[in-house]
């Protein structure tokens, strides 16, 4: 099968909702479990649309939470793939808040999460190339290998700790 090479703009997304009351704590600020969720929805259409498989999630590195998102407020994800490898591939899921009335914008958080494409019966799949073509999308992506070595050294940690 012939992997035709596609571009980060190709498979960015962008997702967008309002904080309703059911997503919040008692502050009335949107939960950390339903932004984490929402960060892994953002990636993995980004991946998807740019692998057109079926994707497991197999790392979300360190994540903060800069500035709360207030019930009211609009949640705004934006996902684009900034390295692939072989069969997994990398993408950012930048968070920002956005007051409804202002229009102020705030980022909340940054991911990287790392997805896997499979198929159906779970063999890893080859995921097509980056068209990778300014300095910028140079840089980045060489970001992301020295982020994988890590996160693979961490994995190999943790593998090893297990009882
Ligand atoms: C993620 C998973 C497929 C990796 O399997 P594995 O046998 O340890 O890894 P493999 O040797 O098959 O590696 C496949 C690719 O994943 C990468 N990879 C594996 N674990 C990784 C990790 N923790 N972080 C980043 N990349 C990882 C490998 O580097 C390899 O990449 P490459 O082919 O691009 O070089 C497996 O651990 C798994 O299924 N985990 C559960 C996933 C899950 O349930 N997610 C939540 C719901 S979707």
């Amino acid at each position: 099968m012939t992997l035709v090479p596609k571009r980060a703009s190709e498979s960015a997304t962008e997702m967008v909702q309002v904080v309703l009351p059911n997503d919040a704590n008692p502050l009335g600020y949107i939960l950390g479990g339903t932004v984490m969720h929402l960060i892994d929805i953002a990636g993995a259409i980004a991946c998807h649309r740019h692998t057109r498989s079926l994707l497991v999630t197999a790392a979300v590195d360190d994540l903060q939470f800069l500035h709360s998102i207030k019930v009211g407020d609009l949640i705004i994800l934006k996902a684009h793939v900034t390295c692939v490898f072989k069969t997994s591939l990398e993408v950012q899921v930048d968070v920002y808040s956005e007051e409804t009335l202002t229009g102020t914008r705030q980022l909340t958080s940054r991911a990287y999460l790392t997805f896997v494409a499979v198929a159906r019966d779970g063999e890893r799949v080859p995921v097509p190339p980056l068209i990778v073509e300014t300095e910028e999308e140079r840089r980045v992506c060489e970001e992301a290998h020295a982020r994988r070595e890590q996160r693979l050294k961490r994995k190999t940690e943790s593998l090893k700790s297990e009882v």
